[in-house]
């Protein structure tokens, strides 16, 4: 019996490292399939000027109205070419391109006084920082379907420093714009772009589906305020891999709804994939949370690449959240400089009022963290549930982190029950060490 399941570790090892090594070359990419335009029109055509002082937004919402009304077979590609077009924020179009040629730069104004408002999100009551409404993000779209945003690595550029000084200096009136936000929206994809200082969070899908973004290089200072990188929230099948990305935020972080209103919204964050992502912040590399009150489920994350960090992998909820996350699988990342290799606490975030219920506890079950290697790490890991909701099913194997001189090896951990193979620092005696059995490694 021994001999045996030695046997079984043995194998599933040698299927961890061939299947790790298949994945590196694995993309989700096709789940949308990139449209042929024919039909191509140019900013210039509609009066654009990119000389980085004419504000170009009659030219952009002219541009978009003709391409919503003209219903072209096969949509419309947008054209911009290189310059610097100043605009205030615009509405995109289904079945649309909006294509950045080499050198093209889209930047916002920085007008805040006349920026448009917008209702707040049903899964969040208010907007994320400030009670009512919320400026709308640069670049919108709600309900659309079959939108394009690439090019030739072209800059779509916030600057948002005017926004991050308000927010400094306590002088916001509502919350901050997102550069992307697109709602209710499917059949997206995002690639060969650079995004940059955003005002508040980067690129923001919510209530979204069959979302694919890759190739795209996200870039704020680590002192900026909220400038997480991209945050799919109550969103289905979204594929994220292949980018750059470094932020004052985290870099991807997976949300579904704010405690009472987003258990009433009920909207999860489901099947979604990250990989090859490389990057930096003071936060965290792979997020989940802390808004995840409409659950989240079957996510993996792989191939990730982080240094200068604050936390390499953070799951995050609170009490009031209700909802779930479960079935996540995070492995072969890599975090060098950081605060935190592994951290998973139930008890990060803020609420949106005071009517969050407090008996409405998230269920955190099956988190499997595999095969990730720390350098220079201050604390191994943290992983702290709730008293009257452990986290259950919390794998942890092959998992080396190294730390420095003043490195804490101790892991804190309570309230949580899992398993724990090939794992250093030894993480805690809740994690009890699998013996013969290993019930994670089938998951891998
Ligand atoms: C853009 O979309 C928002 C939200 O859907 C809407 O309130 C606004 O009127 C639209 N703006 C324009 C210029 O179409
Ligand atoms: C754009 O950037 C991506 C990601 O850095 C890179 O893979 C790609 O080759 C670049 N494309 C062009 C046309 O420069
Ligand atoms: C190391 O971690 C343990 C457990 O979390 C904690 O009790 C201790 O204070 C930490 N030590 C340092 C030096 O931070």
């Amino acid at each position: 019996m021994w001999r045996f399941s030695v046997l079984i570790l043995l194998f599933s090892h040698l299927a961890v490292s061939s299947s790790s090594l298949g994945d590196s070359e694995a993309t989700c990419s096709g789940i949308v399939p990139l449209p042929n335009r024919n039909d191509r029109i140019s900013i210039t055509d509609f009066g654009g000027v990119g000389d980085g002082r004419t504000v170009n937004t009659k030219a952009f919402r002219e541009a978009i109205y003709r391409i919503q009304h003209l219903k072209r077979r096969g949509g419309t590609l947008l054209y911009i070419p290189p310059g610097v077009f100043l605009t205030e924020s615009f509405n995109l179009t289904s079945h649309m391109t909006l294509f950045l040629a080499k050198g093209a730069v889209l930047k916002a104004v920085q007008d805040t006084w006349n920026w448009p408002l917008i209702d707040p999100l049903p899964s969040y009551g208010r907007g994320r920082e400030l009670p009512g409404a919320r400026y709308m993000s640069f670049i919108h779209g709600d309900g659309l379907r079959d939108v394009v945003i690439t090019g030739e690595n072209g800059t779509i550029d916030g600057q948002g420093e005017v926004w991050w000084n308000m927010w400094r200096s306590r002088t916001l009136k509502f919350t901050r714009p997102n550069l992307i936000e697109l709602k209710n929206s499917k059949e997206i994809i995002i690639s060969n772009v650079v995004f940059q200082n955003s005002p508040f969070w980067n690129i923001h899908p919510v209530y979204c589906s069959d979302v694919v973004i890759h190739h795209v290089t996200i870039l704020a200072p680590q002192d900026s305020p909220n400038t997480d990188g991209i945050d799919p929230d109550s969103s289905s099948n979204v594929c994220i891999e292949d980018s750059y990305i470094s932020t004052g935020d985290d870099l991807v972080a997976i949300k579904s709804g704010w405690d009472e209103y987003g258990i009433a919204f009920g909207r999860p964050s489901s099947s979604i994939t990250i990989r090859r992502i490389t990057g930096s912040t003071p936060f965290a590399g792979i997020a989940i949370g802390s808004e995840t009150s409409g659950g989240i489920k079957n996510i993996v994350a792989e191939h990730i690449s982080l240094s200068n960090m604050g936390v390499g992998v953070n799951i995050k909820t609170n009490i009031g959240r209700g909802g779930y996350i479960k079935n996540i699988r995070i492995s072969n990342v890599y975090v060098e400089n950081a605060r935190y290799g592994i951290k998973i606490a139930g008890d990060t975030g803020d609420h949106p009022d005071a009517y969050y219920n407090p008996n409405a506890l998230p269920v955190v079950k099956g988190i499997h963290i595999n095969n990730v290697w720390g350098v220079n790490v201050r604390n191994a890991g943290s992983i702290q549930g709730l008293k009257d909701s452990p986290f259950t099913g919390i794998c942890l194997s092959e998992i080396n982190i190294h730390g420095s001189l003043n490195t804490n090896r101790t892991w804190k951990c309570s309230d949580v029950i899992g398993t724990s193979l090939k794992v250093s620092p030894w993480p805690c005696s809740e994690l009890r060490t699998t013996g013969g059995s290993y019930s994670c490694s089938s998951t891998f």
